[in-house]
């Protein structure tokens, strides 16, 4: 894999004289006067914006050859846009825009220098961890002409450096690097990471960072009546699995809490026997993004060892079409013992879901928050700036929108209550899985059921687990959306 798995960063108060030799990003406010510690770079910086050619719109940058005795070698003017509208999230972005900047223009070593802030701790977090994201590549199958060189060291410039501002950059680097972990394996294509290849990826991660790692079979998944995770993964010639990861620190705070993150893992969605549509179906090999943020939000708490019991739990399947394949108006036994009725093949995420959140209430769950990739819906209602949010549980709902809007992956609470409830109500069975638009609400409420009295959140990140086109600071394709949201909520 080409992605480097390791930057080496460097927080410091001066620019040190290597990445004056090569390069350094200076921040620019359209509304601000540049301000740089470095008399010759501010003057070359001035020089630039004088000339209007550079105005400090957010996601613009300029890479200019700095002349003799300008202070560096190379400038990169890094746009932040109004000052007014600044935030963690416009820097994340900013320090991933010119991390790919620099790497596309073979900069082995660059130097960023913050802009003043109230936080000097979270913003220093932020810078890392948004270059550590921006060193993300999915180009896996891509043969390059020339050997590209990689970016090394990245400094981040501060007024006064410290051992704080070194840990915050360090736990910044640490989740990004959880989340590119779990975009990669979103990214991977269906072929080379069917479910029982995914909980091999998820024990060998298990195995360096000292989680707890099971999966049950798929003759485990039956015997024990997971009929929604059964019938979704009959159809195809790979196995479904049920992975089950775990945290479990010696001094919790309280051993009877129990958080469970469940994650949708379905490794390819064809829609099974509803089959989709050609057009754009190869997205569907991201269609275990929820699975995948659940076991990078694991990797990261395993490393910031917060004092709180965690379990992640990915039902893991491929929905393909057989002749073994569920069909439309077969109906399943799920473990929490209600009956579905399957009217849509395609809605095969809340079928696995069930299953997962009843077996995390068997674990003894007391809260519960799943992430999926569960509707097309969701993107019409939301588009991919937000997730949707839906939960049963106001207190719940509340800390769960903050950590997403501090981790910079905000959400939008939606409803899941009962004047939806004929949407789910069906003729021959306890529920149906599908009734009709809109669906986003429908799926959260079936979801709903299952949790019951434990406090519980759907995250449907359909849209936000996507990027459609290429970013500044982001190839096309899987955006590790969710970890982070989870990491802030647990260890924030
Ligand atoms: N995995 C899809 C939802 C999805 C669509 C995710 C587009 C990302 C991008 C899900 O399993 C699905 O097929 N949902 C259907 C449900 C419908 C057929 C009841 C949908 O939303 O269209
Ligand atoms: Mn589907
Ligand atoms: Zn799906």
């Amino acid at each position: 894999m080409k992605n480097p798995k390791h930057l080496e960063l460097e927080i410091s108060d001066r620019i040190p004289d290597a990445a004056k030799d090569e390069a350094v990003a200076v921040c620019v406010f359209k509304d601000e006067k540049v301000e740089a510690q470095d008399e010759g770079i501010k003057r070359a910086c001035e020089q630039i914006a004088e000339s209007g050619e550079f105005k400090g719109e957010a996601e613009t940058l300029l890479l200019f050859h700095a002349p003799d005795g300008k202070g560096a070698r190379r400038l990169l003017l890094l746009g932040l846009g109004a000052r007014a509208d600044f935030d963690l999230s416009v820097l994340r972005r900013a320090a991933g825009m010119v991390v790919r900047q620099a790497r596309a223009t073979h900069i082995k070593r660059l130097a960023l220098l913050l802009p003043r802030a109230d936080d000097p701790q979270a913003t220093t977090r932020a810078a890392s961890e948004g270059a550590t994201l921006g060193l993300y590549e999915n180009d896996f199958y891509q043969h390059h002409e020339d050997e590209q060189t990689e970016l090394e060291r990245f400094a981040i410039i501060t007024s006064a450096a410290s051992d704080e501002l070194r840990l915050a950059a360090e736990r910044g680097r640490m989740v990004a690097e959880s989340v590119n972990w779990a975009r990669e394996l979103s990214d991977e294509p269906g072929k080379t990471l069917p479910p029982r290849e995914f909980a091999r990826r998820a024990a060998e991660m298990a195995e360096e960072f000292g989680l707890k790692v099971e999966s049950l079979s798929a003759e485990e998944i039956q015997s024990r009546g997971m009929g929604g995770l059964w019938g979704v993964g009959k159809g195809s010639d790979e196995l479904p699995a049920l992975i089950v990861i775990r945290y479990e620190p010696d001094e919790a705070r309280d051993q009877n809490e129990l958080w469970a993150f469940v994650g949708k893992g379905i490794t390819f969605d064809t829609g099974g026997i509803s089959i989709k549509h050609g057009l754009d179906m190869y997205e569907m090999k991201a269609d275990m993004a929820g699975g995948a943020a659940v076991l990078g939000a694991m990797r990261a708490i395993a490393q910031l060892k917060p004092q709180r019991r965690v379990v992640g739990i990915v039902p893991a399947a491929e929905n393909m079409p057989s002749g073994r394949s569920i069909k439309p108006g077969d109906v399943v036994r799920t473990l929490a013992g209600f009956n579905v009725e399957v009217a849509d093949t395609d809605a095969e995420g809340r079928l696995v879901l069930i299953d997962g959140i009843a077996y995390a209430r068997q674990l003894g769950a007391t809260r519960i928050v799943d992430l999926a990739t569960l509707t097309g819906s969701i993107i019409v209602a939301l588009g991919n700036a937000r997730a949707g949010l839906f939960s049963n549980d106001d207190e719940w709902a509340a800390r769960v929108l903050k950590a997403a809007e501090r981790a910079g992956e905000p959400a939008w609470r939606m409803p899941a209550s009962d004047d939806y409830k004929k949407r789910i109500e069906s003729d021959v069975a306890d529920f149906k899985n599908y009734g009709g638009r809109p669906d986003a609400t429908a799926a959260a409420l079936l979801l709903s059921k299952f949790a019951a009295d434990v406090p519980w959140v759907h995250l449907d990140i359909a849209g936000t687990s996507w990027y459609d086109d290429p970013q500044p600071h982001a190839p096309k394709g899987s955006t590790g959306a969710g970890v982070r949201t989870l990491v802030e909520l647990t260890c924030g």
